[in-house]
């Protein structure tokens, strides 16, 4: 239409700024305390980074929905508005990171990021003391926004993290089948934290509710299909690539989306998932299930909506106002089809 774009590779148009959020999340961590110094950065390191998905998005959402701002030429108040979003993608991938440091615990997890875990390297206090520490930072962070709204909608993902967590540890039997059930911890656990962070960065550049509502569909969307992928990765993806263990949630009695569908081809796979695979051969026989079903198939084409639901999103935004805001789309656009081929 009115801006014509060319595809160019998202992470590329933010990498200036990536460059500067790496060395702004090492300076927040700084203490006195040596260990916890040197257990705050293990993951901020150069090299360690990993694959900063969550602050690409947040900065291309923040020039998405850019606008003019109405009775003002004021470059310096477009500089202070852009401060502030930025600001949002430091405190996601802070808190991002803190809930890897607790989930490596949880999971008994030797590996993250290609290196060895936290825990595995300090010991699974030390592990969990660094992942409050991060949260600390991050709610300083927040709180010197001094935008009350977008604090509560922050402190609610923390809410979502531990919940979907717990959801996924317990829950009844049942419920365990239910793809409701897994859907709804995949919002807590990964959706709500991509979704709440994308509307505050619409809130914070000063638009309207019905645009912060369509950054937060993007992503919801877009977090659902991540974490739909990961879930498959995990029955596809080796160790070598992921980074991570790979087969990890069969082992920990986790039922996934490549699960639930092979059990409406293999209804004996409910007594399986409701007795969490502990009894020996439960891994392998689940396993054998789901690659002679349509699970993995299914599974990814349930990812593939999530991330078309996400474009529809982009695509119902207002025109855009700048070259700059018609690019970003394009490329957050293009983000949702790096997440269905993702190989780690
Ligand atoms: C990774 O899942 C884990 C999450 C996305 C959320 C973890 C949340 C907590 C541990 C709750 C407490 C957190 C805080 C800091 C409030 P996974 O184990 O499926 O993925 P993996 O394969 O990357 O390990
Ligand atoms: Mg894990
Ligand atoms: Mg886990």
């Amino acid at each position: 239409e009115r801006f014509q774009t060319e595809a160019v590779d998202p992470f590329s148009l933010v990498a200036d700024e990536l460059a500067q959020l790496g060395a702004k999340m090492r300076d927040m961590v700084a203490t006195e305390v040596p260990k916890l110094a040197q257990a705050a950065e293990y993951f901020f390191r150069m090299g360690a980074e990993g694959k900063r998905f969550r602050p690409t998005v947040l900065l291309l959402m923040a020039t998405a929905v850019s606008t003019s701002i109405p009775g003002s030429t004021l470059a310096a108040e477009a500089q202070s508005i852009r401060d502030r979003q930025r600001r949002i993608a430091e405190i996601t991938e802070m808190i991002h990171v803190a809930s890897l440091l607790h989930d490596d615990v949880l999971d008994s997890s030797d590996t993250r990021r290609g290196i060895s875990s936290l825990n595995f390297l300090m010991g699974n206090k030390l592990a969990v003391l660094a992942g409050d520490f991060l949260l600390a930072r991050a709610s300083v962070a927040l709180a010197s926004l001094r935008n009350v709204e977008v604090i509560e909608l922050l402190s609610r993902v923390l809410e979502h993290l531990v919940s979907g967590e717990i959801m996924q540890m317990t829950g009844e039997p049942e419920a365990r089948c239910s793809f409701d059930y897994y859907i709804k911890k995949t919002y807590n656990k990964t959706a709500s934290l991509i979704a709440n962070s994308c509307k505050s960065v619409a809130i914070l550049g000063g638009q309207p509710p019905d645009v912060a509502g369509l950054a937060y569909d993007y992503g919801r969307h877009l977090g659902l299909a991540f974490q739909i992928v990961d879930d498959l990765l995990d029955f596809v993806g080796t160790s070598l690539v992921l980074g991570k263990p790979a087969l990890a949630d069969l082992n920990q009695g986790i039922a996934t989306a490549p699960v639930l569908f092979a059990a409406e081809e293999f209804p004996m796979m409910e007594d399986l998932i409701k007795r969490k695979f502990a009894r020996s051969g439960d891994v392998e026989q689940a396993l054998q299930w789901v690659q002679q079903s349509k699970g993995l198939e299914r599974a990814r084409e349930l990812a593939a909506y999530h991330a078309s639901q996400a474009v529809l999103a982009i695509e119902r935004l207002p025109p855009p106002e700048s070259q700059g805001a018609a690019q970003s789309r394009r490329a957050l656009v293009d983000l949702t089809q790096r997440v269905l081929t993702r190989k780690k």
